[in-house]
């Protein structure tokens, strides 16, 4: 049954390393609005293991997230008894980390008697840009973090059409390996784009994997090792020599990226006053890449949207939101369901060929 009316979600985030909480309305007209969003981000926790280890982040989850729970109801100056549901990341994700948000999604229910929305993380990514922009439906749309890369037709909630995906790392992970190979810290995309600022684009070309190629799959693990070839050539690494590299790896990413846009434009063929482009996701936050796909979508007549950066990372907003939107078509969840290490947004798109595909 369908719910009319205003209704005010809190939302759990915690499938990867960021733990999060927040509290956002979905007003009766369709427009979104956030009354807070408590972000605990677990960096210094991983930073000595140059990566995200998955049982530290379970129990930093664990430490942390009762405290962001309080702090989103507060700062939204809101009790238990103004929301409507409660909803959470069920998957895909480290599995320890969905477990511990599900978990305390699913007390909170039964104990304040709050309908439970169980949210697909990638789905919380997909629709950020209608709680910020209020994009409406079909739209295509760029999905990239660091689990994922891949190019979908938004048709409504839960209805997604896959056009593409990698055949191999997703972007954000050869952002990060790119960083830890070059001793930049983590977690590497923002270190990558921070050293990038003083390089030098064009100083080394980089082969651009799947580039012209048919259809809009990606590939980054050919690129990622051509960096690493290129570092140990050039060892030892001045500033100079960093800054040039990483410059020459993320312009190269942008190219790739622009390509596989421009063939995934074509394929969606959406009418005429439909031709909306979304990113998403925490790559989406790099200043290069959203400059770059902003000229593609100005070039093929699209228009262009991508959420402001804090949103494109993971957060409780988008969970909380997607939860809404759920909610709002009568899409809830009992407490028998369980969480999903895996959980694709198209069940029916076609397996991917290629080693350490991810769906
Ligand atoms: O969406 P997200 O916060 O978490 C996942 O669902 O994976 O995305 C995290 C990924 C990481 O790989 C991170 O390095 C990358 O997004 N990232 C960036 C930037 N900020 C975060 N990549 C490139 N440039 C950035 N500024
Ligand atoms: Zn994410």
């Amino acid at each position: 049954m369908t719910r009319e009316g205003p209704l005010t979600i809190l939302g759990l985030e915690t499938s990867c390393d960021e733990t999060a909480a927040a509290v956002v309305r979905r007003h009766a007209d369709g427009s979104g609005e956030i009354l807070s969003n408590a972000v605990f981000s677990q960096i210094r926790e991983h930073a000595p293991y140059g990566g995200v280890v998955p049982e530290i982040a379970a129990r930093a989850h664990i430490e942390h997230l009762d405290g962001l729970i309080s702090r989103a109801l507060a700062d939204a100056h809101a009790g238990w008894d103004d929301l409507d549901a409660i909803a959470a990341t069920a998957g895909p994700g480290l599995i320890g980390g969905v477990i511990v948000g599900l978990m305390t999604a699913k007390g909170i229910a039964l104990a304040r008697g709050l309908p439970l929305v169980a949210v697909n993380h990638l789905e919380g990514h997909a629709l950020t840009a209608r709680l910020t922009d209020a994009v409406p439906f079909p739209y295509l749309l760029l999905l990239v973090s660091g689990g994922h890369s891949q190019l979908l037709v938004v048709e409504g909630v839960g209805r997604y059409r896959r056009l593409g995906t990698t055949i191999d790392d997703a972007v954000g992970e050869a952002f990060d390996k790119v960083a830890k190979l070059m001793g930049l810290g983590f977690p590497g995309g923002p270190a990558v784009e921070r050293t990038a600022t003083d390089g030098d684009p064009s100083r080394f070309p980089l082969p651009r994997p799947l580039f012209g190629k048919p259809g809009c799959d990606f590939s980054f693990s050919g690129l990622k090792t051509a960096v690493r070839q290129l570092a140990e050539a050039q060892a030892p690494l001045t500033d100079r020599l960093r800054a040039d590299i990483a410059a020459s790896f993320q312009a190269t990413v942008a190219e790739v990226l622009a390509d596989r846009v421009r063939h995934a434009m074509a394929m969606a063929d959406l009418p005429e006053g439909a031709r909306r482009f979304v990113v998403a996701g925490g790559v989406a936050s790099n200043r290069t890449l959203r400059a770059r796909l902003e000229a593609v979508a100005a070039e093929q007549g699209f228009g262009f949207i991508v959420p402001p950066a804090q949103l494109c990372t993971d957060n409780g907003a988008m969970i909380a939101w997607a939860g809404a939107e759920r909610l709002a078509l009568g899409l809830m969840d009992g407490l028998d369901i369980s969480p999903l290490a895996r959980w694709p947004l198209d069940p029916t798109a076609h397996a991917t060929r290629g080693a350490g595909v991810k769906a």
